[in-house]
């Protein structure tokens, strides 16, 4: 078994097998390779070493070994050129943000937007294959066509991200990129550990060391509300009895992002985002899968708890989410160090972004059937132990004090403009929905 540090990471499951089949050849091979890589760095960091960008050599550079690789040689100038234009900003006082995740679904949506009022963006995302990259790819385009361009790499990947910071004066992160889904984490636990926090600490890295640093905002989410029975959930509620390893990442990211705030003065805010839905949605989760397999006349499991019926979920449609990180990015306070040294106090945020109407599971199959005009097939389950909790609603009070946050698509309304996509993106003929 290969030490895990060493291994190039991609979190996708797909990625980890096909790794272990090439490290589990024969220890010769292992060997040549090894040390065929290690010449390769060698040769491709005397290139790079110039007086501007000699970064020292260290073991963290066999983190990313493989993709930078693969990246450097694509790098410059054409490469270089692309970043550049991605991050004109055209509006007066626009900002220049570094959008990671941006590949994903709530990812491209704020890329869009942003980019639409005359911000800069350059996006950042490794394309793993967690769910079906096709969609990613085909996100990847529609930004493309709006002018934005996505860096392909890994947030565990400092190199890359120093010398995008060298290219560019970001002013904001909104950083989005992690392992999400919280049933996988049982299959695939390290992939939670490698992007929501090894990920975010070398993310955190970069940003502490840049000058100006940029102000911070990133996803946490609602699980860090876990077992509490307490609703609706406020933000100073308890977070300390995780449901799943996923809430539990993202409950160690919020305490690391209190320790770069307080010490290297780091603006940091964290938005708790509440079951996010909408066109371009992620395939995993409940109402985009319930929509496919209703087409399909699958049956749809529907789980039931012990205490309130259904499974309900505060629902939280796309461009209500967007809206608040905007509003985050636009409200975030600056960043204070200098040369990685704070020099006053940071802001440190943490924001509710959700929709205040839980539904129950039950009444999303309703509506789902009425908008698709087909009965849906279903068996009721008793909801199994594997990180799901069985009810979430936000207390939004805070965020529509200090960010004006006020969702306005309901249910009905929004599964609706996400069957239009569906039915409009899958019906090409092309795509099959797996
Ligand atoms: N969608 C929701 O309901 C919801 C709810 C709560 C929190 N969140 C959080 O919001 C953020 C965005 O979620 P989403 O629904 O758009 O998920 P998503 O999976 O569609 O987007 C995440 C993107 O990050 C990329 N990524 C993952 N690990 C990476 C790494 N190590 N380096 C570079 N890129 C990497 C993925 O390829 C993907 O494109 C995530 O942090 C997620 O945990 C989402
Ligand atoms: C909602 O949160 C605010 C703090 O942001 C708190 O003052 C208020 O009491 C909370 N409301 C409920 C009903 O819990």
């Amino acid at each position: 078994m290969p030490n895990p540090d060493s291994v190039p990471s991609t979190p996708g499951k797909f990625k980890v097998e096909k790794y272990r089949l090439r490290w589990h050849s024969s220890p010769l091979a292992k060997l040549t390779f090894c040390s065929f890589i290690f010449t390769g760095l060698i040769v491709v960091f005397l290139f790079r070493s110039s007086p501007t960008n000699g970064m020292p050599s260290s073991t963290s550079q066999f983190d990313s070994s493989r993709r930078s690789l693969r990246t450097f040689s694509v790098r410059e100038p054409a490469w270089e050129k692309r970043v550049r234009s991605s991050v004109k900003v055209r509006a007066h006082n626009g900002m220049t943000v570094l959008v990671t995740g941006a590949a994903g679904f709530v990812g491209t949506h704020v890329s869009a937007a942003l980019k639409r009022r005359g911000d800069g963006v350059l996006g950042f995302d490794n394309f793993n294959d967690y769910y079906d990259p096709s969609l990613k790819r085909a996100r990847q385009s529609l930004l493309e066509r709006s002018g934005v361009f996505i860096v392909e790499g890994d947030i565990n990947d400092k190199h890359l991200l120093t010398k995008l910071f060298e290219i560019v004066s970001f002013t904001h992160v909104m950083h989005l990129a992690a392992q999400a889904g919280v049933r996988y984490a049982m299959q695939n636990p390290s992939s939670y550990v490698h992007s929501n926090i090894a990920g975010f600490v070398s993310l955190l890295e970069v940003c502490k060391s840049a000058n100006p640093q940029p102000s911070i905002v990133w996803a946490s989410s609602s699980s860090v509300y876990g077992l509490n029975t307490k609703v609706p959930f406020s933000e100073n509620d308890r977070t300390d009895q995780p449901a799943s390893l996923y809430a539990a990442t993202k409950k160690a990211g919020e305490e690391i992002a209190h320790i770069y705030n307080h010490i290297y003065g780091l603006s940091l805010t964290a938005l708790r985002f509440f079951t996010v839905y909408g066109p371009w949605g992620r395939p995993d989760m409940a109402y985009f899968f319930f929509t496919r397999d209703i087409l399909k006349g699958k049956s749809i499991p529907i789980f039931e708890s012990q205490k309130l019926g259904t499974v309900a979920r505060d629902f939280t449609y796309i461009d209500d989410i967007v809206k608040g990180c905007l509003s985050a990015l636009d409200t975030a306070g600056k960043s204070t160090g200098i040369n990685g040294k704070k020099t006053g106090k940071a802001p440190l945020r943490v924001f509710n972004l959700g929709n205040t109407f839980p539904v129950k599971v039950s009444d999303l199959v309703c509506i789902l059937e009425r908008i698709l005009k087909v009965k849906a097939k279903t068996m009721v389950m008793k909801l199994p132990r594997n990180g799901d909790v069985e009810y979430t609603n936000a207390n939004i009070s805070l965020a529509e004090r200090e960010l004006g946050y006020k969702p306005t698509t309901d249910l009905q309304a929004g599964l609706k403009k996400f069957v239009k996509w569906y039915l409009s993106y899958y019906k090409t003929g092309k795509r099959g929905a797996e």
